[in-house]
């Protein structure tokens, strides 16, 4: 499907659900986050249907985010269905790593192709700092990430100033050693419209964006830094993605409708 600047939409990115088990200081907003309703989290047929649809529509790829995608106990149920869907020939996830140890294997089992995981730093205390997680909860999941051959594992280090700064060659020679790769994210802000394409991501630049984005609760939504959301719900699946696709804009500006913890970046 083409939007009108003719961006051919091929890629849709999930966030199945806005619960998170860590508090990243770069994610959560300091007056905390307002979640969305059980009742309006969308569940795993509802999902694959999606899927279903935008595949017919000409959805190729697919990424999984949260809040942590991990916390959903249909995740493997999930992975499954939408991997063995016609149409589909990427699945990627984006996790915080800390239960990946846990599902690594029957991710990939599931048909699962690759993992982004996030890690700031090597130091447990800043870990613990930036997080409110556990450094060796996430190293486990990279072992088993990379045991499981779910690569190419990338690593999403994201640059907090005057923080982490000092911590960037430890952890690229630690990508290094393991054989993975790494990608430097500089801090964004959505609600001033403060944000950079990501080094060797295929995000961030408009004029090339391929992708819409299905949030927890069924909103089909243009462009991260759009306040249009178009609900499945209500509108029907195939109506809430034409509609987005309409209103996707040339050029990514602020957004006060979202934020990182319920959009998944
Ligand atoms: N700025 C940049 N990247 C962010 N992420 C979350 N919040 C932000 C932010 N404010 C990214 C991180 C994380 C992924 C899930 O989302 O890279 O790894
Ligand atoms: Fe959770 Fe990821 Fe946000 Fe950290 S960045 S709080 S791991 S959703």
């Amino acid at each position: 499907m083409f939007d009108q600047f003719n961006r051919n939409i091929t890629y849709l990115r999930i966030s199945l659900t806005d619960r998170c088990n860590l508090r990243c200081s770069y994610c959560v907003p300091t007056e905390g986050v307002k979640l969305m309703h059980r009742t309006s989290i969308l569940t795993c047929d509802e999902i694959v249907e999606v899927v279903k649809i935008g595949a017919s529509l000409g959805i190729t790829k697919i990424r999984l985010t949260g809040g942590e995608p991990l916390l959903r106990n249909d995740i493997i149920e999930l992975t499954k269905r939408i991997k063995s869907t016609t149409g589909i020939k990427e699945l990627g996830l984006t996790t915080n790593g800390t239960h990946l140890a846990k599902y690594a294997k029957q991710l990939k089992e599931a048909g699962l192709d690759r993992v982004n995981i996030s890690l700031d730093t090597l130091n447990h205390e800043k870990f613990f700092n930036i997080t409110k997680g556990k450094l060796l909860d996430t190293l486990a999941g990279i072992d088993a990430a990379i045991e499981a051959n779910l690569m190419p594992v990338k690593i999403n280090f994201v640059r907090i100033k005057t923080v982490n700064e000092v911590d960037e060659l430890e952890v690229k020679t630690f990508c290094t050693n393991k054989g993975i790769q790494m990608r430097f994210i500089r801090q964004m802000n959505l609600e001033t419209g403060e944000f950079y394409p990501v080094d060797g991501g295929d995000g961030g630049v408009c004029s090339l964006c391929n992708r819409l984005r299905l949030t927890a609760d069924g909103t089909i939504k243009p462009c991260l830094h759009s306040n249009y959301g178009f609900n499945i719900r209500e509108l029907g699946i195939e109506e809430a993605f034409f509609k987005a696709l309409r209103m996707k804009p040339e050029k990514g500006t602020g957004s006060v409708a979202h934020q990182f913890y319920n959009i998944g970046g």
